[in-house]
């Protein structure tokens, strides 16, 4: 993956706008059955996982204590070779079962659970998407995940469980068969996307709608996306602010939603009339991680 710089400007055409409660009418009637999602950082913050960006907050303004020349390292394979304990500590922080899902994950729970998701791509790292229960199928990961690891040196591929403990030890995980290291299969800088991403090429172009949350869209190739579906589709930005094309190119049929993440999935939730039922999902699927917990 690579970044590009949002360029920020661009008027509004003074064209009559699509609204969100426009949008979820279109849902409610079914003349849009084959929705696109594309989430970021944004969408975890909200269960307690910083995000990369925002300033103060983020994890690129908060990585002294890793002692990386600068942000980016942490996800460079170059660094990583060099010194490879900066990840490992921020995995021993982001390996699953540390965080729940959060209301906006319930939210596209929910469109699954209606037959109403073509597939929701992923930047996150949190595997929060599945802990919701959304399936791998209908997932793409393009950042990676901790679910698998690979042996740098061997190549040979594990399950990501295998080396909890290691990452929980703050040891670094060795291949068993070969003892080089063995890194979580989370797409660093450089590397290719996993082939799963590849399925935009026929998603993008049948998408009728395209749901935008929580990413800044700055990184590569993942932002190019949010220009993937047909230019008659609805987009609508979930995030506090104006990113990627909706801040230098905004089509007539974009809708931005700005501000908090919740509020802007609740607003919509509120307008599909879909409260109720949310709220029994994640009631449900609360006591099913309650249990597990236990
Ligand atoms: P960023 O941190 O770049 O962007 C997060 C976006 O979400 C920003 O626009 C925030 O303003 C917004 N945001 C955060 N919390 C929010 C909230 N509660 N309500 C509304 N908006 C909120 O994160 P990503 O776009 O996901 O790579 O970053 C992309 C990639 O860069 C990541 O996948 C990561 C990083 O290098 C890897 O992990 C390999
Ligand atoms: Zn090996």
């Amino acid at each position: 993956m690579l970044f590009f710089g949002t360029g920020k400007g661009g008027d509004k055409s003074g064209k009559e706008k699509l609204t969100l409660k426009d949008v979820a009418e279109l849902i409610w009637k079914k003349e849009c059955q084959r929705i696109v999602v594309m989430v970021g950082a944004g969408l975890s913050t909200p269960s307690g996982i910083p995000d990369f960006r925002s300033p103060g907050s983020g994890l690129y303004s908060n990585l002294q204590q890793y002692n990386i020349p600068y942000p980016e390292a942490i996800f460079e394979l170059h660094y990583f070779f060099h010194n490879p304990k900066p990840f490992f500590m921020l995995s021993k922080e982001l390996y699953p079962g540390n965080y729940r899902p959060n209301y906006a994950h319930y939210f596209l729970r929910l469109l699954f659970d209606k037959g109403l998701l073509l597939r929701l791509y992923t930047q996150n790292i949190d595997g929060l998407e599945r802990v919701a229960g959304i399936p791998p199928d209908k997932l793409v990961e393009a950042h990676g995940t901790f679910a698998t690891a690979t042996c740098t040196v061997c190549r040979r591929s594990y399950p990501g469980e295998d080396f909890r403990g290691d990452v929980m030890a703050e040891k670094i995980p060795k291949c068993p068969v070969c003892t080089g290291i063995v890194k979580p299969d989370i797409v660093f800088f450089g590397e290719e996307l996993p082939h799963r991403f590849f399925l935009h090429v026929t998603d993008f172009p049948m998408a009728d709608l395209l749901f935008i949350i929580g990413t800044s869209l700055e990184v590569e190739p993942f932002a190019s996306l949010a220009g993937a579906v047909r230019s008659s589709v609805p987009r609508v930005l979930i995030n506090r602010d104006l990113v990627g094309p909706f801040a230098y190119q905004p089509q007539q049929n974009d809708v931005a939603e700005l501000g908090d993440v919740i509020s802007g999935v609740e607003r919509v939730v509120e307008f599909l009339g879909w409260k109720e039922e949310l709220q029994e999902l994640i009631k449900k699927e609360k006591e099913k991680l309650d249990a597990k917990d236990k």
